[in-house]
């Protein structure tokens, strides 16, 4: 054994670390355009080697300490290992290790790289071809970055902690070692201890109540990647939807949260009739307190959702349809790198805009496709403005950088966009047959940008004669900013609002125009208000919409930026209320960044992070201590 070792890794012994291993893999040259599709992506945000050693299913049995806001767990991998294979390669970041094992209770030889700040450490661990299993038994860090712990305060209920995972994108790698690549998958099962007053719940199949030992078990028997783990637990109930949904929250949110996802059963089944059947079984919602740092999030039979949509109008429940559209693009056909993210979010935006349009007709959902394209534009001009103009193609380039830099407009706007052009281009009945036999012939695989591209391309040649021309993938995907052949949305609701705009521009009454008016609209004309606005339009505007006052946190968001702008100062304490109490980045990102643009400004959000900044995920504190400096 060690001597095999040591002729493997011979800088191994010398410098102690695996010296080499969290060194970036070396890139393959980037890809010219239109080549065809490489056997195999190399995943650059990975250390894994899955030729040589992959995992196939896990075994996870954990502790949840809430007092020392650690994870004690085992990880039992069965693995699949090449003919030559001595190493198997993890990804890890802050965990300890504390033993590993190969097959029947060995002990294992392993060694953890140096850290990297964006990758972590690499544990490689000595094995032979016919190794199967690798038990890995470790605790994970208080810091850990995908893991916020709440306490009782800031939850709803002010009595039980809670704790919530986002794995999305790298980390996974932060609570469960493992091979933190979208392009491996393997199953799980799990068994999970935590305080008999708390529910646990996982990406897998799910309890729905309590039990007094606090003892719960979880499976997973469809492939998924890494990114897709995930665990909360809490003081949560569970309230049943249809026979095959339902939506967990917290006692005092479960009502509320069942009553605006009320068409939930509705959305999978249109969704289903769009693109085929829904594969994962059952389809529930948990909605998190406050501080989860997305909107959603596309957890495998358990979306996690951002308590921001419950407006109490059903008016944001597109959120919804998009996190369920994932189980098809993105969970079904996994995009096989970060580089190729515009593949699980553009198909996404698509589907989750037609799941819309089944549901409530084409006119909501081309003021969805309106909203989308406003704010593509304004992410491709403040990207360029940036310095960052090769950011706008959809093929991206995060070497040596975060895959969270590419969590823009770009992937899901522009994705958008770009299938919808398509779709345009010969019609929806071509597209919707495509888009299905997409789904059908690479459900449970990973898809490349460069597999993608001769892979509508054949499609559409064989199946309907037509010859989608080279521009089309150049000028969208390897193009910068926003190709002439977009498609236009065509908003009569918009339309109406526009002419209100003009004129209450003009100094007009126009309160009984804006009657009918829905949270869409409001955000329509917010996002069209003039740049500077005098303080009597700043009140007018917000006698009109209420926008102070409101609810709803996408206009609450949208206002914000608008009041800070023009230092309508009615708004500030409701502004400083919604940061301190609102995790989600989206929101938070927009805000902070009006503010920082004047010294004083910069002053009032320094006071207020500094003050809010403990109640964020490390996703959203990461973006944040960026923006405005650590406290
Ligand atoms: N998968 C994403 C969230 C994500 C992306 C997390 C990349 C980490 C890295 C999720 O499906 C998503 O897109 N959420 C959006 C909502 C959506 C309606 C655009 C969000 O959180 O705002
Ligand atoms: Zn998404």
């Amino acid at each position: 054994m060690k001597i095999s070792l040591i002729s493997k890794l011979p800088l191994f012994l010398a410098a102690g670390v695996l010296s080499f291993a969290c060194q970036p893999k070396k890139e393959s040259a980037p890809e010219a355009p239109m080549t065809p599709a490489p056997a195999k992506a190399t995943d650059i945000h990975s250390n894994a080697d899955p030729q040589e050693a992959r995992v196939k299913h896990l075994h996870w049995k954990a502790a949840v300490d809430f007092e020392q806001q650690v994870i004690r767990a085992t990880a039992t991998w069965e693995i699949e290992a090449a003919a030559d294979a001595d190493l198997i390669t993890f990804d890890t970041k802050g965990l300890t290790i504390e033993k590993v094992q190969t097959d029947n209770d060995t002990t294992a030889e392993y060694r953890l790289s140096e850290p990297d700040a964006i990758l972590g450490q690499a544990l490689a661990v000595l094995i032979q071809p016919t190794t199967k299993t690798v038990t890995i038994h470790y605790r994970t860090n208080p810091g850990a970055e995908a893991l916020q712990w709440l306490s009782p305060q800031q939850t709803a209920g002010k009595k039980h902690p809670f704790l919530f995972t986002q794995s999305q994108a790298i980390l996974a790698r932060s609570w469960v070692p493992c091979q933190d690549s979208p392009g491996i998958r393997f199953t799980y099962d799990a068994e999970v201890t935590v305080p008999p007053a708390l529910l646990a719940l996982m990406s897998a199949s799910n309890p729905e109540t309590r039990n007094k030992t606090g003892v719960y078990t979880f499976e997973m028997k469809q492939p998924i990647p890494s990114y897709l783990l995930a665990l909360a637990v809490g003081d949560v109930s569970f309230k049943s939807i249809s026979p095959r949904s339902g939506i967990y929250a917290e006692p005092s949110v479960v009502g509320k949260a069942a009553w605006e996802f009320a068409d939930l059963e509705k959305m999978i089944a249109g969704a289903e009739e769009l693109y085929g059947p829904y594969q994962w079984e059952r389809y529930d919602v948990l909605v998190l307190p406050p501080s989860f740092p997305f909107g959603g999030m596309e957890n495998p039979r358990l979306t996690f959702a951002t308590p921001t949509i419950l407006s109490g109008d059903r008016s944001l429940t597109s959120l919804i349809a998009h996190e369920l559209a994932h189980s098809w693009s993105g969970n079904l056909v996994t995009n096989a790198t970060w580089n190729d993210f515009w593949l699980n979010e553009g198909f996404t935006v698509y589907f989750e805009t037609r799941i819309m349009e089944k549901l409530y007709g084409r006119d909501y959902a081309e003021m969805l496709a309106s909203l989308n394209l406003q704010d593509l534009k304004s992410e491709i001009q403040s990207l360029s403005d940036d310095g960052h103009p090769a950011d706008t193609k959809l093929k991206l380039n995060l070497a040596s950088r975060n895959p969270d830099d590419g969590v823009t407009a770009i992937a899901y706007n522009k994705g958008y966009f770009f299938l919808r052009t398509i779709e345009e281009m010969n019609g929806r009945e071509k597209f919707d047959r495509f888009v299905k036999d997409y789904f059908t012939q690479n459900a449970f695989k990973v898809m490349t940008t460069e597999a993608f591209i001769p892979f509508i391309r054949d499609y559409y040649q064989k199946q309907y004669n037509i010859t989608l021309n080279d521009t089309l993938f150049e000028e969208w995907i390897y193009g910068e900013g926003l190709p002439n052949s977009c498609s236009q949305p065509k908003s009569i609701r918009f339309d109406a609002v526009d002419a209100a705009m003009t004129k209450w521009k003009e100094g007009q009454k126009i309160e009984a125009l804006t009657k009918p008016w829905t949270t869409h609209e409001w955000l329509h004309f917010i996002n069209h208000l003039p740049d500077s606005l005098t303080p009597s339009q700043l009140k007018d505007v917000d006698a009109l919409g209420h926008f102070t006052a409101s609810g709803n946190a996408e206009i609450l968001a949208a206002w914000g930026v608008i009041a800070i702008h023009n230092q309508y100062t009615p708004a500030y304490a409701k502004i400083e209320d919604f940061l301190i109490h609102t995790g989600r980045r989206k929101f938070l990102m927009p805000i902070y960044t009006e503010f920082i643009k004047t010294a004083e400004g910069k002053a009032q959000a320094q006071a207020i992070y500094a003050k809010a900044r403990p109640n964020y995920h490390f996703v959203a504190v990461n973006s944040l201590d960026k923006l405005l400096g650590p406290p």
